[in-house]
C-alpha cells in the first residue's frame, strides 16, 4: 500500500499558499486492508475513508466510468491495481493533478508544475466531462487566482462551452452547484467567476437571468459604465473589496435582475425594474436552495435599493414603511447589510469606486429614531391589540419626522 498527498494540498504548498485541507491517495489497497487499519468509510460504496486519528480524506486510486446523467450517475472503479497515473488523468485540472509521497516527492505525469508556471487552468483529459460540476470548479479556481494571473487554458474553455451547450449543467443538484457559487462569491475577485461562466455559455444555463443583463444598458448620467452586465460585476467586485459577507454579496447579483425585463423601446431607462425583478430573484434563489438568510436579502435588497440611495429624499412615512420591511427592530444586522449592498451598488460604477454614501450614515440615523420609541409608557397609557401597534407607528413616524428635521446631512 502507498499514500501520496494530492490534489489541492500540493497545489497550493507549490503556489505558497498555505495548505487547510489534505486529500490522499492509496494505491494498491483493499477497501478489507482499509477497514482492518481503522479507516473509517464515507458511505457505502464510495472508495472514500477517513483517517482515524487524522479524520483526513483518504481514497482509493481509481477510475471512474459514468453511466448516466449527474451526479447519482457515477459508477467507481476502485481496486487495487489501479496506479498513480490512473487516477491522477482522472481529475480535472493538471494543477490539482499532482501527487506527492513522504518524501515530497512529486509525481506529475499531466506537467501540472508547468502549467503552475504558467498560470493556467488546463483540463487534464477529456475525462473532465465526467462531471459537469467541473465547470463551475474551474471558474471559482480563475477567481481565487485572477490576482496571481492565473486563466482558462482556451482549450479548457472549448470544452467547457461543449458542456454547457450539451445540456449537462443542468443535471447538477441545487446542493453541489450553490456549493462552488457561495465559495466562490467568497473568493477576493469574484467578478471573475461570473466571467468565465460567461465566456464559455454556463452563465446562460445557469443564470439565464444574470447573462440577459449584459447589452442591457443604463442612463449615462447614473451609470458611466453603460451596461447592466458591466456594473453587476463592477458591484460584486466592490462587495469582495470590502470584504462583505455572502448575503450581500448574493444580494448584489441579484439585485438589477429586473433590468432584464425591460422592452428595448424603453432603454436606458428601467422603470419599476426593482419591483419587476422579484420573481427573477425568487426563481434563482429557488433553483439554487441559497441558504435562508441570502434568499431573503436578496428579495430585500432587489425591492428597496433604489429606496436606499434616495434615503436623504424619502418622506418621513416612506421612510417608516422601509424600517418596517425590514423589521429593523428586531432584525438590526439585516438593515446593515441592505444598506452594504446598496453602497456597494452606488459604488460598483466607473469612475464612482471612492464616491461617499452618506445614505448610510442617515438610514442607520433613522433606524436608530425609530427604535428610540419606548412601548412601555403607550401601555401604560392602555394601548392594545392592534391599536397599541397604530399608536408605536405614530410615534415612530414622529421620532422620523424629528430626525428628518434636525439630521445634518
Ligand atoms: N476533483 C476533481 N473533480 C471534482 C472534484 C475534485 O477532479 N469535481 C479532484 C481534484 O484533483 C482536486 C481533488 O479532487 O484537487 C480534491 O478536491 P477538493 O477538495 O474539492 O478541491 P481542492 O482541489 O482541494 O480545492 P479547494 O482548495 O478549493 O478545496
Amino acid at each position: 500500500m502507498r499514500i501520496y498527498k494530492v490534489g489541492g494540498a500540493v497545489r497550493d504548498r507549490l503556489l505558497g499558499k498555505p495548505v487547510t485541507d489534505i486529500d490522499w491517495v492509496v494505491v494498491g489497497a483493499t477497501t478489507e486492508e482499509m477497514l482492518a487499519k481503522g479507516f473509517r468509510p464515507v458511505g457505502s460504496d464510495f472508495p472514500v475513508f477517513l483517517h482515524p486519528k487524522s479524520g483526513e480524506e483518504y481514497a482509493l486510486a481509481r477510475t471512474e466510468r459514468k453511466s448516466g446523467r449527474g451526479y447519482g450517475g457515477f459508477t467507481f472503479h476502485a481496486s487495487p491495481e489501479v496506479t498513480l497515473e490512473e487516477d491522477l488523468i482522472r481529475r480535472d485540472l493538471t494543477i490539482n493533478a499532482m501527487a506527492e509521497d513522504d518524501q515530497q516527492n512529486l509525481t506529475d505525469p499531466y506537467h501540472g508544475q508547468r502549467d503552475l508556471e504558467a498560470r493556467l487552468l488546463r483540463h487534464v483529459s477529456p475525462a473532465f466531462a465526467e462531471d459537469p460540476l467541473r465547470v463551475l470548479r474551474v471558474a471559482r479556481f480563475a477567481a481565487r487566482y485572477a490576482a496571481l494571473g492565473f486563466t482558462v487554458a482556451p482549450e479548457t474553455l472549448e470544452l467547457m462551452r461543449q458542456l454547457s451547450e450539451s445540456g449537462e449543467l443542468q443535471a447538477l443538484t441545487a446542493e453541489r452547484s450553490w456549493k462552488e457559487i457561495s465559495r466562490a462569491l467568497m473568493e477576493d475577485q469574484p467578478q471573475v467567476f461570473i466571467e468565465v461562466l460567461r465566456a464559455c455559455g454556463a452563465l446562460k444555463e445557469l443564470m439565464p437571468e444574470v447573462d440577459a443583463l449584459f447589452g442591457v444598458p443604463q442612463p449615462q448620467a447614473h451609470h458611466p459604465e453603460i451596461d447592466t452586465g458591466a456594473h453587476t460585476l463592477s458591484v460584486l467586485e466592490q462587495a469582495a473589496r470590502h470584504k462583505q459577507p455572502l448575503t450581500v454579496r448574493w444580494a448584489c447579483l441579484l439585485h438589477d435582475l429586473g433590468k432584464g425585463l425591460t422592452p428595448e423601446e424603453e432603454w436606458p431607462r428601467h422603470i419599476a425594474h426593482e419591483f419587476k425583478g422579484l420573481k427573477l430573484i425568487k426563481a434563482v434563489n429557488e433553483r439554487f436552495k441559497a441558504p435562508k438568510d441570502c434568499q431573503e436579502l436578496a428579495l430585500l435588497v432587489g425591492e428597496y435599493h433604489t429606496h436606499g440611495h434616495r434615503a436623504l429624499e424619502l418622506k418621513p412615512s416612506t421612510l417608516l414603511e422601509l424600517l418596517q420591511s425590514f423589521d429593523v427592530y428586531r432584525r438590526p444586522q439585516r438593515f446593515e447589510e441592505f444598506i452594504a449592498a446598496c453602497e456597494m451598488d452606488a459604488r460598483g460604477r466607473k469612475g464612482l469606486e471612492q464616491r461617499s454614501y452618506p445614505q448610510a450614515d442617515y438610514l442607520r440615523g433613522a433606524a436608530t429614531a425609530a427604535r428610540s420609541v419606548a412601548v412601555q409608557p403607550l401601555l401604560e397609557k392602555g394601548f392594545k391589540g392592534p391599536e397599541l401597534g397604530e399608536a408605536i407607528k405614530r410615534e415612530r413616524l414622529k421620532a422620523l419626522k424629528a430626525y428628518k428635521e434636525t439630521a445634518s446631512f
